[in-house]
C-alpha cells in the first residue's frame, strides 16, 4: 500500500504520482495551491515558503536568482515532477534563466496571468511588487500577445508586508491601496491583473475601491489550468488520491501554520528548511 510518509520516493515508473513543486516567499502562493487543489485534486503538493528572505519584491536579481535556484535544487532532491513558480517576483526575473538548469518543466504565472488578460480588456492595469513592475514583464507579456491594448503598471511594495502581518482589515490598508489604484482608475482601465501572488487575499478590499466593469485577472487560475494542459501532455496527471500537502518553510513554521490558517481552511503542518544550506552542483 502506498504510505503517506514524507521520506517516500517516488517510483521512476510511475513518474505521475511524484509531487508537484510550489513556491513563493510566503503566503501568496496559497492562492496558487487552492486553485490547485480545485482543479487538479489528485496532485500531491510540496508547498515552499521562502518566509526568511521575504519581501522578494525588494530584491535584486542577482538575489532572486540565487534564492530560486537554491529552492529549485531542493525540489529536485525531493523528486518533484514539475514546479510552478507562484511568484511572479520569481517568475519576472529568474524563470527564463532556470528553465534550462533543471531537468523539470517549470512554469511561471505571468504567461498565464497576460494570456486571461488580453482575453478581457483593452487598458489594462497591473499591480506587482516593486521588483515585478520594473521589469516590465507583464507590459512584455501582454503586449506581445496582443499589440494594440494599452498597459500600466504600479508598484505596490506596502501590499506583501502588510499581508504577511495579517492587517488585511486594517484601516492603513485601505488607505494605501487607494493611493496604489488611485492613477489606474485615473486612466480608465477595464481589467486589473493582480501581478503578485499575495494581492487576491486583498481582493474584498480592492473589490470595493474599484469601479464595477474592471474585470479581476487572477493570473492563480490561469496558471492551474496551465498546468493541467502541461500533465496531460507530458502523460504525468496523478489519478492515485494524493499525499497530503507537505510544506516547507525558511523561516518561523509555527508563525506560518498561523496565518495560513485562514488562507487554507485547515491547518497545515509546517516544517523549517534551510534552502541555503542546499548543495549546488
Ligand atoms: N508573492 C510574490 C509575487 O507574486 C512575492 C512577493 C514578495 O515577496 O515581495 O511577487
Amino acid at each position: 500500500m502506498y504510505s503517506s510518509s514524507i521520506f517516500d520516493t517516488f517510483s521512476p515508473q510511475e513518474p505521475q504520482r511524484a509531487p508537484i513543486g510550489v513556491f513563493d516567499s510566503g503566503v501568496g502562493g496559497l492562492t496558487v495551491l487552492r486553485q490547485i487543489y480545485q482543479q487538479l485534486p489528485n496532485e500531491s503538493i510540496i508547498y515552499v515558503g521562502d518566509t526568511a528572505r521575504l519581501p522578494y519584491g525588494i530584491r535584486s536579481q542577482t538575489e532572486i536568482l540565487q534564492f530560486v535556484r537554491e529552492i529549485l535544487h531542493w525540489m529536485q532532491q525531493q523528486q518533484v515532477k514539475m514546479a510552478i513558480m507562484a511568484c511572479n517576483t520569481s517568475s519576472a526575473l529568474a524563470l527564463d534563466i532556470v528553465r534550462q538548469e533543471f531537468n523539470f518543466p517549470i512554469l511561471g504565472v505571468i504567461l498565464p496571468g497576460a494570456r486571461a488578460a488580453v482575453q478581457q480588456g483593452q487598458r489594462i492595469g497591473v499591480i506587482a511588487t516593486p521588483a515585478t513592475a520594473q521589469s516590465n514583464a507583464y507590459r512584455q507579456a501582454i503586449l506581445e500577445i496582443q499589440s494594440n491594448v494599452q498597459v500600466w503598471q504600479v508598484s505596490c511594495p506596502e501590499f506583501v508586508p502588510l499581508i504577511e502581518q495579517n492587517r488585511i482589515h486594517d484601516p492603513y490598508t485601505m488607505e494605501i491601496a487607494k493611493t496604489y489604484l488611485e492613477p489606474l482608475i485615473q486612466k480608465e482601465i477595464d481589467t486589473l491583473v493582480y501581478g503578485c501572488t499575495h494581492y487576491p487575499l486583498l481582493s474584498p478590499i480592492l473589490r470595493s475601491l474599484l469601479p464595477q466593469q474592471v474585470q479581476l485577472i487572477d493570473p492563480a487560475v490561469h496558471v492551474a489550468a496551465a498546468c493541467s494542459q502541461e500533465l496531460d501532455l507530458l502523460g504525468i496527471k496523478n489519478t492515485h488520491p494524493p499525499l497530503p500537502t507537505r510544506f516547507a518553510v525558511s523561516g518561523c513554521s509555527q508563525q506560518f501554520t498561523q496565518s495560513s490558517l485562514q488562507w487554507l481552511g485547515y491547518t497545515p503542518m509546517v516544517e523549517q528548511v534551510c534552502f541555503a544550506d542546499t548543495v549546488l552542483s
